[in-house]
């Protein structure tokens, strides 16, 4: 039994999970009141599986909900206190936000963008990224925001998906002292799509860019744009937006989040984990490009009227002393990162975060990846100084927002190391063996959601069928997340991983299939599989195995043209750590790669742990490939 800590702030709610436990749908009716409707529902779900439909009828705006309702009390309360790698700062208050965003929405409308319109937003960390994002809201386009670490290949592929009218990017965005060309990226990206008419360029670097008829200066636009633009009544089903997300086949998937559930849900979430206040410093370090970013950066800190800051850069640039350095600059009282963050601090030691003061913490947060319990520990110990309760908070791009996290806001749990503790009030979580049984303590199963929760997807993008596959059809009736968890004899729950073959680097989730087909289409290539490799600091490494085409040697020179397609296609963020050439890859006999088998060989299992595999196996095969793959590995 770990070491329990107990924790407990806020206002408690001792009555809150008997009321969602009655009743899941009146519980989620009541808290969806707390934000600020237009005309409210008339059912509040629809739930015809697996299409759920929550405040059906109602009308609300995001955009509205995170900025309007805030001018008579807190215009001029800092929303975004922005800091820049190289040390800029700006203060952006919700007046300032308003105006912004209502200026940038006016924008959208003089572009010709109209409700259901898709906008892709590829832009730096900066300001101006909520600002798009909160202007599509306003005026219901669907915002769909791409990671600025992915390259052209992968933007092509999502703007294509989406048909996108409308781009929103930046000259550049600095990185690690180094100009990201953003717009390079995207004239590669769109040269061969027609349907893109403008491109809304922001000069953040400088350094100096072509502009070609469909381009327009962020600056020049924002000059002659009108001030005014209300916020449009939608349906809360409406899509607020779409976020891909990859998979481990096929093309990476539109997650599509609608309205008027996803900001109850977030509402919700953010207030009883963070146990948020007027006066709090919020700061997550996620980026905006993923969920993380989009749910707990932008809309949950604005829904509540809270102050946030916004870092620019790489949490460990200049040096390993960056993201304390914030913290004690801007007086933070939450902190929500990754486990990666605090494994790569924890490397250098306690003296850089003890020559901080960080004594405004009140509260820190995990998210994205399994913290290890000694990495817990050492947050709780180090940076929270036995004061601060971590809230390590499990959830997903398809789920919106947090589904397991200690709850301070709302209730005392102790906490174990490592454990999310339980299921958030009004989700019913399970897990459960391969035929959908409840699994036994102690036993690892599947996490399966058992019903409809207000921050859940809509669908994917124009494929309602891979939706029902993807997520629906594995335990009938359930939510299969794809990951792996556990719970212990006490109820609490603790997270073991993805089950499917979806990679976590450094908290950044990267499918399998876009990496593969990648590394395929060399002229070189014949096959190819990626796994992930355990790592101290980064959680997951990627190793890559390639099957080159008949006649083609090995050579250093390939292995870097392989690394350096995969950088520029996808983006520096997905390269493989290693690459090993096999002649062979394990496949099941009906033709799949067994990812798993590789994933345990570069992981040091032993050979007989293959058969130990639950997929119908052409053993032999295996255990040769397996063979083969390990004298590589020793060659290396
Ligand atoms: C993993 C990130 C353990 C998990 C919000 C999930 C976690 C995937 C945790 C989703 C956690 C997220 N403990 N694992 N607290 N939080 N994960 O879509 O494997 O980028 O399925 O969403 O991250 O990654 P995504």
């Amino acid at each position: 039994m770990p070491e329990t800590f107990e924790i407990g702030l806020g206002n408690h709610d001792p009555d809150i999970r008997k009321k969602a436990d009655s009743d899941f749908v009146s519980f989620w009716d009541g808290q969806a009141r707390q934000l600020s409707w237009f005309s409210p529902w008339t059912e509040t779900l629809d739930w015809n599986p697996p299409f759920a439909r929550w405040f059906v009828g109602g009308k609300i705006n995001a955009s509205f909900n995170a900025l309007d309702v805030h001018q008579l009390s807190k215009s001029s309360k800092p929303a975004i206190l922005w800091e820049g790698e190289n040390g800029e700062s700006r203060v952006l208050t919700y007046g300032d936000l308003l105006a912004q965003v209502r200026k940038f929405a006016s924008v959208l409308k003089s572009l010709g963008v109209k409700t259901g319109d898709r906008v892709t937003i590829y832009l730096p960390m900066v300001p101006e990224l909520p600002i798009a994002m909160l202007a599509c809201a306003r005026i219901g386009a669907i915002h769909t925001v791409i990671f600025s670490g992915f390259n052209a290949a992968s933007l092509k592929d999502r703007i294509g998906d989406s048909g996108s009218k409308v781009i929103v990017t930046a000259d550049g965005g600095y990185r690690r002292g180094k100009i990201v060309r953003l717009k390079e990226v995207v004239d590669k990206a769109i040269r061969d799509l027609d349907f893109v008419k403008h491109v809304v360029v922001l000069e953040r670097t400088k350094n100096g860019i072509t502009l070609t008829s469909r381009d327009h200066l962020w600056h020049k636009l924002m000059h002659d744009a009108s001030p005014s633009c209300d916020a449009e009544p939608l349906d809360s089903d409406h899509p607020l937006y779409i976020l891909y997300t990859s998979g481990t086949t096929g093309r990476p998937k539109g997650v599509l989040h609608r309205t008027g559930g996803y900001l109850t849900h977030l509402y919700s979430t953010y207030k009883w984990a963070f146990d948020i206040r007027d006066s709090d410093i919020f700061f997550c370090t996620a980026d905006i490009g993923w969920v993380t970013g989009h749910s707990y950066v932008v809309y949950a800190p604005l829904l509540h009227g809270a102050t946030w800051v916004m870092y620019e850069g790489a949490p460990d640039f200049p040096d390993a002393s960056r993201m304390w350095e914030i913290l004690q600059k801007y007086g933070v009282t939450i902190f929500y990162t990754t486990p990666t963050a605090l494994r790569m601090s924890m490397r250098f030691g306690d003296d850089i975060p003890d020559s901080f003061d960080l004594s405004a913490l009140r509260l820190l947060g995990t998210v994205g990846e399994p913290i290890n319990p000694g990495v817990w520990t050492w947050y709780f110990k180090t940076i929270g100084k036995e004061r601060c309760p971590i809230v390590d908070t499990w959830w997903q791009t398809e789920t919106g927002g947090m589904l397991i996290s200690p709850l301070p806001g709302i209730e005392t749990v102790p906490l174990k190391p490592g454990s999310g503790t339980c299921a958030i009030p009004g989700v019913d979580i399970g897990i459960v063996d391969k035929d959908g049984a409840d699994a036994a303590p102690n036993t690892r199963g599947h996490l399966v959601v058992r019903t409809p929760w207000p921050g859940m997807l809509l669908t994917l993008w124009n494929d309602d069928k891979r939706y029902q596959d993807a997520y629906w059809s594995r335990y009938k009736g359930c939510y299969y997340s794809g990951d792996y968890a556990l719970k212990d004899a006490d109820g609490y729950l603790w997270l073991l991983g993805r089950a499917d073959d979806v990679l976590k680097v450094a908290g950044h989730r990267i499918g399998t299939a876009e990496l593969e087909s990648c590394l395929v289409s060399h002229r070189s290539v014949a096959e190819s599989a990626v796994c992930g490799v355990r790592d101290e600091a980064r959680g997951e490494v990627i190793a890559a195995f390639v099957v080159l085409k008949q006649g083609i040697r090995k050579d250093h020179g390939l292995e870097d043209e392989l690394l350096g397609k995969v950088r520029s296609d996808i983006g520096a963020f997905a390269a493989p750590k290693q690459i090993y050439f096999v002649s062979k890859l394990p496949k099941t006999r009906s033709g799949k790669i067994m990812r798993r088998l590789l994933k345990a060989v570069v992981n040091g299992a032993q050979t007989g742990d293959v058969s130990t595999l639950e997929d119908d196996t052409a053993v032999t095969e295996v255990q040769t490939a397996f063979d083969e793959i390990k004298k590589s590995m020793n060659q290396d």
